[in-house]
């Protein structure tokens, strides 16, 4: 089967899917994405993240490009015609294709909308889940609106590159006071050796994860206690348990960081339970 991509109101094999040179995209990362889980094919908490793309695009003076019931419409095709059961539907909107200007174009020029789905293998997330994952810190070296969805994404890049060459997964990202603010594409948690579960607070540091929102909600129904704060790597490093949120790993285990063992270096009890229950509290809507 033929891979289907939407491309501006079409829907194109793989191989043909485009967008223009001058795309302001491509040029300048003038562009925001979400990025959803799709599950037994349902969409997880679809609601939150069409929240989210058009607080960015409102952020960034992008005119949303089409009603959110459109993009519903698209975002279900694609899913359909690719017959994705397990994976993710990926929706990125540009400012549009004009002349390479700083200066946004006029209103004739219209936003570039791309979206495409793909399977992701549940049996490879589940052995990750199984065992856990490493991470390794990095400076965060990103802008200061990093809670903006944007495809500025060349820093976590370098990052998450960075942790492959070390044998990790992901990147945890350490602020100028030596404070993890958020994974290269995730969120950061530990469990301290009270059980009290800490994540850094929002704001301009951190993008506001779906996945997040919908574990505060979990949080609060399962009566775990949450903290929301800054907390310091060498708390990290010492922490009971650890692990990193996002739309396509849900809850995962961290089971090392920078080379050292967090709690007895297997998935801790509290991480597991989370992700067991966090698909029960997700809003699920059929695709
Ligand atoms: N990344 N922080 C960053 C920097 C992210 O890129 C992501 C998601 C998250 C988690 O957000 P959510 O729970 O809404 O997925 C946090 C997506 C999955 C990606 O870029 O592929």
């Amino acid at each position: 089967m033929s891979r289907i991509v939407y491309v501006n109101g079409r829907y194109v094999p793989y191989a043909q899917a485009a967008v223009h040179v001058e795309d302001r995209g491509f040029q300048f990362a003038d562009a925001i994405y979400e990025v959803c889980e799709v599950r037994g094919g349902q969409l997880i908490d679809e609601a939150r993240h069409m929240a989210r793309l058009a607080r960015s695009l409102g952020e960034l003076e992008i005119a949303l490009p089409m009603s959110g019931p459109a993009l519903a419409h698209v975002m279900r095709q694609v899913i359909r015609r690719n017959r994705v059961r397990d994976g993710l539907v990926y929706l990125q909107v540009t400012r549009g294709a004009a002349p390479r200007e700083f200066y946004f174009p006029g209103p004739d020029v219209s936003p570039t909308v791309v979206c495409l789905a793909r399977p992701v293998s549940t049996a490879r997330l589940a052995a990750a889940a199984l065992n856990g994952i490493a991470v390794k810190s990095m400076p965060d070296i990103r802008w200061q609106r990093c809670d903006i969805k944007t495809v500025m994404l060349l820093p976590a890049c370098l990052a998450k590159e960075a942790a492959r060459k070390d044998g990790a997964r992901e990147a945890w990202f350490v602020d100028a006071d030596g404070c993890v603010t958020e994974g290269a594409s995730s969120n950061a948690w530990i469990v301290d050796h009270d059980g009290s579960v800490i994540t850094r607070q929002l704001g301009t540091d951190i993008l506001p994860g779906v996945t997040r929102a919908t574990l505060r909600d979990v949080l609060g129904e399962e009566r775990m206690p949450l903290i929301e704060r800054p907390f310091r790597l060498t708390e990290a490093y010492a922490a009971r348990e650890a692990f990193i949120t996002s739309a396509t790993q849900t809850v995962m285990p961290v089971v090392r960081i920078d080379g050292r063992q967090i709690g007895d270096g297997r998935p801790g009890p509290v991480t597991q339970r989370l992700r067991l229950k966090f698909h029960q509290i997700a809003a699920i809507s059929s695709a």
